[in-house]
C-alpha cells in the first residue's frame, strides 16, 4: 500500500480548498501542500456558477444575507471583506465589474477566467485530480517514524512530530498530514463531485452534522397549475413562507417554469419553505401593495372606463395579466372578472377574489427539485465546532474546515463564494501558521 506524506492535505479543491491551498502556500512556502479531489476535473461548480459567469461576490456581504449564527458569520466575513476579495483577485489577474444587482463577475464574464487564476495561484500545490477522500482518522503512531515503514511502502520521510491525521483514499492509498483541511463542500449538484460524503469524514472525527437539505432551489408546483402555463415568464414577487405567521418573506424576480418557479426571489425562498414543512407560499405580485391598498386604489380609480386588465397594464406582464384573470377563473368561477368588465362593476365578492389572487395567491409547491437543482446546501457542520478565528476543529487536532460544508448558506447573489473565500483563506492561513508552530 502506498503511504504518501505531506504537511497540510486539503480534502475537496472547489472554491474554499483551493483558497485554503493559496493561502496556506502564501504562509508556509516550504510546506508540503497536497490537495485532492475525487472528481476527474478540478472546478467544475465553479465553472458552472452565475450561469457561465461565476458571481464571485457581492459589493455588499453582511451576516444578515446567510442563514446561520449571525455573529459567528460575521466574525470569519470580517477577516476577508469584499474590498479584500477584490484586491486579491485582482492580484491574480482577475478583475470584477459590480452589476446593477450589487452582484461582482469578472469582466471577461467567464468563469474559466476565475478557475484558471485560482489554479496558477496554487502553484507549488500538488493539486491532484481523480483523489476521493474515504475516510480520515487521527494517526497516533506518526511519532514514531518506524512506524511507516511498517504500514506500507513509506516514498516520503515521516512527518514532523505533532497532530497527524491519515486520509483513506478510494484507490486504497493512504496520506498521511500533519493537518487536514476539509473543505468538501455540500450535496448541492453531486455530479460536480460535492456529494455530501465530506459529512460522514466529519462525523467520523467527532464532529456532529445538521439536518442537510437543498437550497437556493427550484420549487415544482402542483402539476397543471397554470402557472406552468406561463413558462419564461418573469415577474418581481414577493414571496412569503406563512405558517400561522410569516416565517419568512423574500422580493425579487420569479421566474415560472414549466415545473413552477425558479429565479432569485424563489430560490432565496426555497430554504424557508422546506424547512417549514407544512408551511403556504404566498406570493404577491405587486409587492409593497397590500389588500387594503389595492382595494383602496381600485374604489378610487377615476376612469369610469377602467378595467381589472387596464389597471394592471404596465405593472405586470401581459401573458401573466391574462393568466391571473384566466386562472383566478379556473380555480373559482370569477363572473365578469375577465379583465375587461369595468373595475366599477365588479361586485365586492369579485373584486376581493382578484385583488386576493393578486396579493395574496398561494402557490401549491409540492416539493422542490432536489439536490440535483440546489446551488447549495443548508445545514452542516455546526459553527458552534469551529473556532472561527482560525476555522480548526474543536472536535479534532489537525482538522480544519470551511466552505460550504458547514452549517451556513447565503443568498444568491455571490455570498456563497464570499463564505468559500473568507473561511478557505482562515484555514489555510491557520492551518500553515500552526505548522510553523511546529517547526516546518
Ligand atoms: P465545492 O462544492 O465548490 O467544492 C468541494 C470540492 O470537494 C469539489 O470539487 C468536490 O469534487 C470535492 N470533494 C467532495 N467530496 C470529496 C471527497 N470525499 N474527496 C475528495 N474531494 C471531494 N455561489 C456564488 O456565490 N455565486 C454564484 O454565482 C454561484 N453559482 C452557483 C451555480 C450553481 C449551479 C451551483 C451548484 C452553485 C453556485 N454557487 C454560487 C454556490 C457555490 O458554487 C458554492 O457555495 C461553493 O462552490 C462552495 O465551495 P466549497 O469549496 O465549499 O464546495
Amino acid at each position: 500500500m502506498t503511504v504518501t506524506t505531506c504537511d497540510i492535505a486539503i480534502a475537496g479543491a472547489g472554491a474554499a480548498g483551493l483558497t485554503a491551498a493559496i493561502f496556506a502556500r502564501a504562509v508556509a512556502p516550504e510546506a508540503r501542500i497536497v490537495a485532492l479531489d475525487g472528481a476527474p476535473k478540478i472546478g467544475a461548480k465553479i465553472l458552472i456558477s452565475g450561469g457561465g459567469r461565476c458571481n464571485v461576490t457581492h459589493d455588499v456581504v453582511t451576516s444578515v444575507d446567510f442563514n446561520g449564527n449571525p455573529n459567528a458569520i460575521a466574525k470569519v466575513l470580517r477577516t476577508f471583506t469584499v474590498e479584500e476579495t477584490v484586491a486579491w483577485f485582482a492580484s491574480m489577474g482577475v478583475t470584477l465589474k459590480r452589476e446593477e444587482t450589487g452582484k461582482l463577475f469578472p469582466t471577461t464574464d467567464r468563469a474559466r477566467t476565475v478557475l484558471d487564476a485560482l489554479l496558477r495561484a496554487c502553484e507549488g500545490v500538488e493539486v491532484r485530480t481523480n483523489a476521493r477522500v474515504s475516510s480520515c482518522h487521527p494517526e497516533r503512531e506518526s511519532r514514531d517514524p518506524g512506524a511507516w515503514v511498517a504500514q506500507g511502502t513509506c516514498i516520503e520521510p515521516p512527518i514532523p512530530p505533532g497532530p497527524s491525521l491519515t486520509l483513506g483514499m478510494t484507490d486504497g492509498s493512504r496520506i498521511t498530514a500533519s493537518r487536514v483541511i476539509l473543505a468538501t463542500g455540500g450535496r448541492s449538484v453531486p455530479k460536480t463531485g460535492s456529494d455530501g460524503h465530506g459529512y460522514a469524514i466529519a462525523r467520523s472525527l467527532g464532529h456532529s452534522t445538521t439536518e442537510v437539505f437543498p437550497a437556493l432551489v427550484p420549487l415544482i408546483v402542483e402539476d397543471r397549475h397554470w402557472l406552468t402555463t406561463l413558462s419564461g415568464t418573469s415577474a418581481y414577487v414577493e414571496l412569503s413562507v406563512v405558517a400561522g405567521k410569516v416565517l419568512a418573506r423574500q422580493r425579487g424576480s420569479m421566474l415560472l417554469t414549466h415545473f413552477g418557479i425558479s429565479g432569485p426571489a424563489a430560490l432565496d425562498i426555497s430554504r424557508h419553505w422546506i424547512a417549514a414543512p407544512g408551511a403556504r407560499l404566498v406570493c404577491n405580485f405587486l409587492p409593497g401593495e397590500t389588500f387594503e391598498s389595492l382595494e383602496r386604489a381600485i374604489l378610487e380609480e377615476r376612469n369610469p372606463r377602467a378595467t381589472i386588465g387596464s389597471f394592471l397594464r404596465g405593472r405586470l406582464p401581459e401573458r401573466l395579466i391574462a393568466a391571473l384573470l384566466e386562472g383566478g377563473r379556473l380555480v373559482r368561477p370569477l363572473p365578469g372578472a375577465d379583465g375587461t368588465s369595468a373595475l366599477h362593476k365588479l361586485t365586492k365578492d369579485e373584486r376581493r377574489r382578484i385583488i386576493r389572487s393578486l396579493v395574496e395567491l398561494p402557490i401549491p409547491v409540492v416539493r422542490d427539485r432536489g439536490f440535483d437543482y440546489a446551488e447549495v446546501t443548508a445545514g452542516g457542520v455546526p459553527l458552534s465546532e469551529i473556532d472561527l478565528a482560525t476555522m480548526a476543529s474543536r472536535r479534532c487536532e489537525g482538522l480544519f474546515l470551511c466552505g460550504e460544508i458547514l452549517d451556513v448558506d447565503g443568498r444568491i447573489g455571490g455570498y456563497n463564494f464570499q463564505w468559500a473565500w473568507a473561511g478557505g483563506r482562515l484555514a489555510g492561513i491557520h492551518a500553515a501558521r500552526s505548522l510553523h508552530r511546529l517547526g516546518v
